[in-house]
């Protein structure tokens, strides 16, 4: 299995960082953050919720940073000088460690009836999260909900990490270790792997109408796809996505081009691949379409109705079969025999890396988690069963390395 690894170069010396810390009981690991973040020679500045108040102390806070803490809104001698407004310009980093289930809910809605969550509205630094709660309440489809909303929004989410948790139950959930936030953030402020690459990345299902009222379609939710995209402009890429018909927001950053039918999707990745240099088609692309698509709604007769079906175009294999295509990622969903029809697909359709994915219940398809095996000539890896936007990220760190060689190659060549 492989992990996520990228080290960078970047350095926090004299970045300014507003670490926000709420309740929970990683709360006491925040004050190893501190001296972490410290030792990277970052200047610190912490704001306590009152819920974070109850497992650590404001005084440890102040002596670790160097700095006052604040807590309150309503702080009448900060705040005669709009002291929030001014703490939100000071900040180059937001940092929020732990971010309990709570404040994630809350930066979702953009709420604003607290000092941290005023601060995070009212600053323009780039905000990361470091999520600590229990395992239920990170599985619950609220929280995914919300995650997935944050990340759509750009923030960066630095873990959970998996393991024993303080409530006795085993799962995901737990803070990152002080020292892998503190690389999560490095990274992030340092040289992309995409810096100054085009990705275009499809998503969704297609819907191939019948009538003027149905139409065949399949259960792609298209997360997976958008939580590519959003991976793919966190690590420096111009990010075109081209979107079939689903209902989730457009990533930060992204330019949306949606679509409907199988036919519109290869045109407009066929109009955007001659200035693309990756593409990575995460789409259910319906294989067949009804012959004709009939003007008016059909009627019931009694009898047995047959529709005939016409392939549609393969869109991977036609970019395949230009002179000069992007570096080409295809999915493959598969209910059976994953790495054999995967294997046969990378070879058939020309491909320089294919993801892998086991579809049914509860798999693959609209839910929030997936795993994927990854499979290029001469290798091979597996991401394990997580979220998709932590499954996107490590995705997009191996594309770009596979993406570098194939183009060093070139170069040498
Ligand atoms: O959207 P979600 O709910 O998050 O679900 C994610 C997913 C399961 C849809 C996604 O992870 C996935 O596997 N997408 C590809 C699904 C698929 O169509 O697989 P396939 O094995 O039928 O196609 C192989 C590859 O060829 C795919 O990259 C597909 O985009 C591409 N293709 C397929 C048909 C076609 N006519 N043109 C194509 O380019």
């Amino acid at each position: 299995m492989s992990e996520i690894s990228y080290m960078s170069k970047a350095s926090l010396q004299r970045v300014r960082v507003l670490l926000g810390m709420t309740g929970g009981i990683a709360a006491y690991k925040a004050a190893e953050l501190v001296r972490r973040l410290r030792d990277a020679g970052a200047e610190v500045r912490v704001v306590m919720t009152e819920s974070a108040g109850r497992f650590v102390t404001a005084l440890t806070f102040q002596a670790l940073s160097g700095n006052p803490v604040r807590s309150s809104l309503w702080d009448e001698g900060a705040e005669a000088a709009m002291g929030h407004i001014e703490l939100a310009r000071w900040a180059e980093e937001v940092l929020i460690a732990p971010a309990s289930a709570d404040t994630i809910a809350r930066l979702a809605q953009g709420r604003a009836d607290d000092l941290l969550s005023t601060l995070v509205l009212a600053s323009s630094a780039p905000l990361s999260v470091a999520p600590a709660m229990n395992q239920q309440m990170w599985a619950h489809p609220a929280t995914r909900a919300n995650i997935d909303l944050l990340r759509q929004r750009g923030v960066r989410v630095l873990g959970p990490a998996s393991g024993s948790q303080a409530c006795g139950d085993v799962g995901d959930g737990r803070m990152l270790e002080p020292d892998d936030i503190v690389q999560g953030l490095l990274q992030a402020r340092g040289p992309r792997p995409l810096d100054g690459l085009s990705v275009l990345v499809s998503a969704g299902p297609t819907y191939e109408d019948i009538d003027p009222v149905r139409f065949i379609g399949n259960r792609s939710s298209g997360r997976m796809g958008f939580a590519i995209a959003a991976a793919a402009i966190q690590a420096g890429a111009r990010v075109r996505l081209v979107a079939g018909p689903v209902s989730l927001p457009t990533p930060a950053g992204a330019e949306r081009i949606d679509v409907r039918s199988a036919r519109q999707m290869r045109d407009a990745v066929v109009a955007c691949a001659a200035d693309s240099d990756i593409f990575i088609s995460a789409a259910a692309v319906g294989d067949y379409r009804p012959q004709t698509v009939s003007p008016a709604k059909l009627k019931k007769s009694g009898n047995a109705l047959a529709l005939e079906l016409v392939q549609n175009p393969d869109i991977l294999a036609e970019l395949a079969a230009m002179p000069a295509h992007p570096f080409l990622v295809g999915f493959a969903a598969e209910t059976n025999d994953l790495e054999h029809y995967a294997r046969e697909k990378l070879e058939r359709k020309g491909l320089d890396l294919i993801a892998a994915n086991q579809v049914g219940e509860e798999l693959g398809f609209e839910c929030s988690e997936n795993a994927l095996l990854l499979l290029w000539p001469g290798g091979r890896d597996e991401l394990g069963k997580a979220d998709k936007g932590v499954l996107a990220t490590a995705l997009v760190e191996r594309i770009a390395r596979l993406h570098a060689a194939a183009r060093d190659g070139q170069a040498r060549a």
